[in-house]
Parts: structure tokens; C-alpha cells; sequence
């Protein structure tokens, strides 16, 4: 499995530590024998994390969000096999100082032993990303151009891939290359379910922000049954659906501000069982109505 943001092991943080010449008590909690759960995984979407830690947007510090959601799964009783962060990493033009900040959030987690898998949206800059994010970019991708991955975990394949177009310009593009790449690999791979991740939203007449190649994308996926969900952010709008083929489309909630007044933002933790995906969300407001609400999302046959 390519891990594009590895744990830390107690002994590389401990070097790191003594590199720095800082005296740093070490927290055995962040290393704490918790045991994994392979099939639990954490969702973010959206975290729009600025070069400053203190920019507001919309009323919401974006950075304080991010920690705030960090250290609410890092407390989870089994550590989840690995974080998936579903682009619109940086706060707006993918500036090298928002990935340093990023970077340095995301540290808690890799200290409590999670790896991270980050794919990119409109808000990104793949350059400045993978220069700031060294591990990512050293992480062997099977297309050039475009950060793309595949997690082949016990119960489903995770496919990740990578929407943006152009950087502070709303819709998105996968383009054929990647289309045809997506196309093999699900074909090579037909024999687990396996779930479609990427930044930007299926597309629809009335929403011209989504991916532009919504069309070519659903030919690829549609056909080919095993593919069973299809998980996005871009619209800070949690919604969870199903195409009449029934593939789920989950529109995650972003970490940072919403849209729509009301609508939740936080994270979900995503658990996969035999047959089904079991979704649970984790609202930053607790009092929120769907703080909570838990979905089972039964894969489709085929
Ligand atoms: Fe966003």
C-alpha cells in the first residue's frame, strides 16, 4: 500500500527531537500500544488550512478546526487504519506557506501512528504539495502528472485520485489518461468492492462547479460493479445519495466552514464491513442535529 504521509515511529521522533536540539518531554500516550482497527478509516474533506494559523473565513479558523477534528479521532479507542484528506488541503491558491502549516497539524497523527493519504482540489497547487509534503512526493504514482493512488486494504480497494484542473478555478477535471488508468485498475482489481475518492462532485446540469468530466467518469465506474461508493468534498455540503445504478455518492462534510448555514461541518469515520460501508459523523458543533448519525450503506450486488 503507498503511504503518501507515514507514521512517525517513536524512535525517528525521538531523533528528530534530539536533531533539533529542543528538549521535548515525550508523550507515551501518543505512542501508546492502541490497538488498529484494518477496517476503520477517518474522512476529512475540505480542511483549507492557511500559511497563517489564525485566518478566519466565513467565522471559522480553519487551523483550529483541523485540531480540534485531530485530536478527536486520535482519542478514538482503536487507532483507524489511515486518514484519507479529500483535497482543498491549502486555503486558496495552494501557497507553499499553507502546506508548511499543514504539515505541521497534521503531525499528531502521524505521531499517533495513522498514515495519511491527501488527494489535491481547485484549492491546491500539485507543486507547491508535493515540494512541502517530501513523503507524498516520493511516493511511487502510477501517472505522472496527477497524484493518484491505489489502497488495497483486506475488504475494498480505496482509488484515489486527483480532480484538479486549475488552482483557484472551481470545476475540475480527471482527463483520459486518468479516466483510462482508473478503468484498468478497477479492472484489475475486480475481485474486492472498491471505493472512488476524489476532490470535486459529479457534475450536474444545474451545479457547473463539479467535475467536468462527469460523464466519461460514470461510464468507467458505472458498468463495472464493483465499485460501490463514490466519495467527494468541494461543496461543504454533507449529503450522502445513491445513482440509479446504485453506486453511493458521499459528499463529505468539509473540516472547515460551510456554505449553507446549518449545514454540518467535522469529519466521518468510515468503518467497512463484508457487504456494506458504515459511516459515522463527527459534527464540530456536538449539539448539531446530525451529530452522530450513523449511515450503513449496503454495496450493491454484482
Ligand atoms: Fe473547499
Amino acid at each position: 500500500m503507498p503511504i503518501q504521509l507515514p507514521p512517525i515511529s517513536r524512535r525517528r521522533f525521538l531523533a528528530g527531537s534530539a536533531a533539533t536540539g529542543v528538549s521535548l518531554v515525550f508523550d507515551h500516550k501518543l505512542f501508546a500500544a492502541q490497538p488498529t482497527d484494518p477496517h476503520s478509516w477517518v474522512l476529512l474533506a475540505d480542511p483549507h488550512i492557511a500559511d497563517d494559523r489564525n485566518q478566519i473565513e466565513r467565522g471559522v479558523n480553519m487551523t483550529d478546526n483541523l485540531k480540534t477534528v485531530v485530536q478527536e479521532f486520535i482519542a478514538l479507542p482503536k487507532r483507524p487504519a489511515g486518514v484519507l484528506i479529500d483535497g482543498d488541503c491549502a486555503y486558496g491558491t495552494g501557497e507553499p506557506g499553507d502546506y508548511a502549516t499543514l504539515t505541521e497539524q497534521l503531525q499528531p497523527i502521524r505521531q499517533a501512528g495513522i498514515p495519511i493519504h491527501l488527494t489535491l482540489g481547485n484549492h491546491d497547487e500539485r507543486t507547491h504539495f508535493w515540494n512541502a509534503l517530501t513523503e507524498a512526493k516520493a511516493t511511487k504514482r502510477p501517472l505522472a502528472d496527477k497524484h493518484v493512488a491505489l489502497l488495497q486494504t483486506s475488504r475494498a480497494n480505496w482509488l484515489l485520485l486527483d480532480s484538479l484542473e486549475t488552482t483557484n478555478v472551481g470545476p475540475g477535471l480527471l482527463g483520459d489518461a486518468q479516466c483510462d488508468w482508473l478503468a484498468k485498475t478497477l479492472d484489475a482489481n475486480a475481485d474486492k468492492p472498491a471505493i472512488v475518492f476524489a476532490h470535486h462532485n459529479p457534475q450536474k446540469d444545474n451545479a457547473p462547479a463539479g467535475l467536468k468530466d462527469t460523464q466519461h467518469f460514470f461510464e468507467v465506474i458505472e458498468p463495472r460493479k464493483q465499485v460501490k461508493a463514490y466519495i467527494f468534498g468541494h461543496t461543504h455540503n454533507w449529503n450522502v445519495t445513491k445513482t440509479d445504478s446504485g453506486i453511493h455518492l458521499i459528499n463529505l462534510p468539509p473540516v472547515a466552514y460551510v456554505f449553507e448555514k446549518g449545514k454540518p461541518n467535522g469529519w466521518v469515520q468510515a468503518t467497512l464491513q463484508p457487504d456494506s460501508l458504515r459511516l459515522e459523523l463527527h459534527c464540530l458543533d456536538r449539539t448539531h442535529q446530525d451529530h452522530g448519525q450513523v449511515l450503513d450503506l449496503k454495496w450493491r450486488t454484482g
